[in-house]
C-alpha cells in the first residue's frame, strides 16, 4: 500500500501544504502574507488570522495538485514548532481535526529538523554524515546530521539570526520586509566598499547584534554630513552589509569543517535563497573540495514540503503523535 501524507506549515507568516507518497512531493503549495508589509516586520496576530483565512483553499490546492483525494491519505503532519504560538496553534488544531475526521495518525514535525531534511525533498541527496548550516529569519545554527532525524546543533546564534540581520539592515535603510531578498537584489548593482566589523565570538557560534549596531551608527554619522547618504550609497551599503553577513557564516561554516573532518556541506532555510551565500559556497567548496548542497529556492524559505519529507521518515519509524499534542514557540531539542 502507498503511503500518502498531508504535511502544513503555519510556523510563521507563509500557509503551506504539501503531498508526500512513498517519499516523493507531489505538490508543494504556499499561500505567502502580504498584510505585514506595513508593518515592517510579521505581526503575530495579524498572521494567525490569515492562516485561518488561507489554510482550508491550500490544503485543497495542494490535494487538487497531487490528484489525491483526502480518502487516500494515511497520516496527516504538522509543525509544532517553533514559531509564533498563534500561528503554530491554527496548523495543529487543522490538523487534529482533520486527522480526527479521517481516523489516520498525526505526526509532528520540527521546523529546524524540516529545514535540514529540505534535501531530502530532491536530487542530489547528501550523504550521512553531513553538515548543514541552516539560516532562517528566526534561527541561525550548524547541525551535523548523522541519519534523517538524528541532529546535533554544533553552533548557533548567541543573540539575532542571520535572516534577522538583513531584515533589520532593510528597516534601518528603509527597505520592505523582508528586507532579506531586497537586500539580495540590491547588491548585484552594488560594490562592497564600506567595511562592518566581523565579530569575534568563540567557537562555532554567532553574533549578529553587534552588526546591526555598527550599521545604525554608520548611517546616523553619514546622514549628519549628508542627508541623501542611504539614497545616494543604497546598493554599496546593501552589498557591504551581505558581504559581511556571507563572510561571517562561511568563516564559521569552514571552521566546523575542519573541526569535523566533514566534506559533504549543505546550507538550508529562508537566507540559503540568498545569492552571494550560494555562489560563495559553491567557490568555497571547490577550493577545499566540499561536496556542496543548495536546495532549489522553494524548498529554502518556509515550506511544508520540507514538514512533508520528515513525516514520510517518521511515519516509516512509526513515530505518531497523539491527539492531546499541543504546538510550543520554543522547542530547543531536535
Ligand atoms: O526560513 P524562512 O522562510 O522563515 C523562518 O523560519 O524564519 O526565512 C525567512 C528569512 C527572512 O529573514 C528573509 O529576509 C530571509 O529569510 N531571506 C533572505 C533571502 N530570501 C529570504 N535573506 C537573504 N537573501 C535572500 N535572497
Ligand atoms: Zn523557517
Amino acid at each position: 500500500m502507498n503511503t500518502i501524507i498531508l504535511a502544513i506549515e503555519s510556523s510563521c507568516d507563509d500557509t503551506s501544504a504539501s503531498i508526500i507518497k512513498d517519499g516523493e512531493i507531489l505538490s508543494n503549495c504556499t499561500a505567502t502574507q502580504d498584510a505585514h508589509k506595513a508593518y515592517g516586520g510579521v505581526v503575530p496576530e495579524v498572521a494567525s488570522r490569515a492562516h485561518q483565512v488561507n489554510i482550508i483553499p491550500v490544503v485543497n490546492l495542494a490535494l487538487q495538485k497531487a490528484g489525491i483525494a483526502k480518502t487516500d491519505l494515511s497520516a496527516v503532519a504538522f509543525t509544532r514548532g517553533p514559531g509564533l504560538i498563534g500561528s503554530l496553534l491554527v496548523g495543529v488544531s487543522f490538523a487534529k481535526s482533520f486527522a480526527l475526521s479521517l481516523d489516520i495518525p498525526l505526526i509532528e514535525v520540527h521546523h529546524m529538523q524540516a529545514h535540514v531534511m529540505a534535501h531530502f525533498a530532491e536530487d542530489p541527496k547528501p550523504n550521512f554524515p553531513f553538515l548543514c548550516l541552516t539560516v532562517s529569519g528566526g534561527h541561525t545554527q550548524i547541525v551535523l546530521v548523522k541519519a534523517p532525524l538524528e541532529m546535533e546543533i554544533l553552533g548557533e546564534t548567541i543573540d539575532d539570526a542571520a535572516g534577522e540581520a538583513f531584515d533589520k539592515t532593510g528597516k534601518l535603510l528603509g527597505l520592505d520586509y523582508p528586507a532579506g531578498p531586497i537586500i539580495d537584489k540590491l547588491a548585484k548593482e552594488g560594490k562592497a566598499v564600506f567595511d562592518f566589523p566581523e565579530p569575534k565570538i568563540p567557537e562555532l557560534n554567532f553574533s549578529f547584534s553587534g552588526l546591526k549596531t555598527s550599521i545604525l551608527y554608520f548611517l546616523k554619522r553619514n546622514l549628519k554630513e549628508d542627508p541623501d547618504f542611504i539614497k545616494t550609497n543604497l546598493v554599496d551599503i546593501c552589498a557591504s552589509v551581505q558581504t559581511r553577513i556571507v563572510s561571517i557564516l562561511m568563516n564559521k561554516l569552514e571552521l566546523a569543517a575542519k573541526q569535523t573532518g566533514l566534506k559533504e556541506i549543505a546550507i538550508a532555510g529562508g537566507v540559503s535563497a540568498n545569492s552571494e551565500l550560494r555562489k560563495t559556497l559553491q567557490e568555497k567548496g571547490k577550493e577545499l573540495g566540499w561536496t556542496t548542497y543548495i536546495p532549489h529556492i522553494q524548498y529554502c524559505t518556509d515550506n511544508a514540503g520540507m514538514i512533508a519529507v520528515v513525516a514520510h521518515y517518521k511515519f516509516l519509524k512509526g513515530q505518531f503523535t497523539t491527539q492531546d499534542v499541543i504546538p510550543t514557540a520554543r522547542y530547543e531539542e531536535i
